[in-house]
């Protein structure tokens, strides 16, 4: 029977196979977001893999899912996708067991990936409690910094700290917030923070508070998002969640597009008790890649759901 399912919108499907364990499905794709297809390939395995991670699963086996335009690429660069993402794969030991490939004028590639879990410790997004202390654990910027890139406006340090971010794996950030008492987590992808952190609020019947100042940024993010430098999907983010956010008058318009921009591959939204979250982030902050840091408060449902300040 589902657990999960799409009453809810969870980062992977569950299935319950016994009293003890769940099988946890995820499936993502997309176009390539770097010019290298090996990195494009990695980096798209980390972000499918990446929704395993956020429930708090192990990942077990992946099947690549891949659109290509043989005629006019050639097949070299379908093999670099598909190594990169047999790479990242076996770094954590997960088999690529097969997959498929269709003919199409724009290369896709990602993977499904299917994970094991147990039935009790089985992380949702939807469950974050009053008075949590909401933790990010990587920065935000990537769709922006891509955006940058292509561009070609992105210095050498700001466009590898962009692909660094994205290229890692959620895999220390997940295994530390296990090892606590954690309410609720999601990732941060393609709706960006805000659009995320809003599934989880309207999920757990909350409201949220953030502190612009306290959100982690690639570097140059603010210099180009003040440049008007923006992803069409980030401005359609943004545009979307009109109705449910409330900014201080001090927030720019620049930095209410940073909050939702699109991400690849981001972060966890971790949402757990204050008396966990400074030992959480504490573990996070020696051991993972990036700096965690504490960005807001869950509260009460009031009549926005997430309220936005300095
Ligand atoms: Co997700
Ligand atoms: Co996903
Ligand atoms: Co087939």
């Amino acid at each position: 029977s589902t657990l999960g399912g799409f009453s809810s919108f969870d980062d992977c499907g569950i299935y319950k196979i016994n009293d003890e364990k769940s099988i946890i499905q995820t499936l993502d794709f997309f176009t390539p977001i770097v010019d290298d297809p090996y990195l494009f390939g990695q980096i798209s395995a980390a972000n499918s893999l990446s929704d395993i991670y956020a429930m708090g699963g192990t990942p077990l086996f992946a099947l690549n899912i891949t659109a290509f335009p043989s005629e006019k690429i050639s097949l070299d660069v379908l093999s670099e996708i598909l190594q990169g993402g047999i790479d990242k794969c076996n770094s954590i030991n997960v088999p690529i067991l097969g997959g498929h490939t269709i003919k199409d004028d724009i290369p896709k590639y990602g993977l499904a990936v299917t994970g094991l879990i147990d039935n009790n410790s089985i992380i949702k997004n939807n469950t974050a409690k009053k008075g949590d202390d909401i933790i990010l654990t990587k920065p935000i910027g990537s769709g922006i910094i891509s955006t940058a890139i292509k561009k070609q406006l992105a210095k050498k340090s700001t466009i590898q700290q962009a692909i660094d971010t994205m290229n890692t794996l959620n895999d220390k950030a997940s295994g530390i917030m296990k090892k606590y008492h954690v309410n609720a987590c999601t990732d941060v992808t393609g709706f960006g923070l805000l659009g995320h952190l809003n599934e989880m609020c309207k999920g757990s019947n909350l409201s949220a508070t953030i502190s612009y100042k306290n959100v982690p940024l690639i570097p140059e993010t603010e210099k180009f998002a003040n440049n008007g430098i923006i992803p069409g999907g980030t401005k359609s983010n943004l545009k979307f969640l009109n109705n449910v956010l409330l900014f201080s008058d001090s927030i720019r318009e620049s930095q209410k597009l940073i909050l939702a921009d699109a991400q690849t591959s981001g972060g966890l939204l971790i949402s757990c008790d204050e008396s966990d979250s400074k030992k959480i982030l504490n573990e996070l902050n020696i051991k993972a890649e990036f700096t965690s840091k504490i960005i807001g408060k869950f509260k009460d449902k009031e009549k926005y759901n997430i309220y936005c300040k300095e």
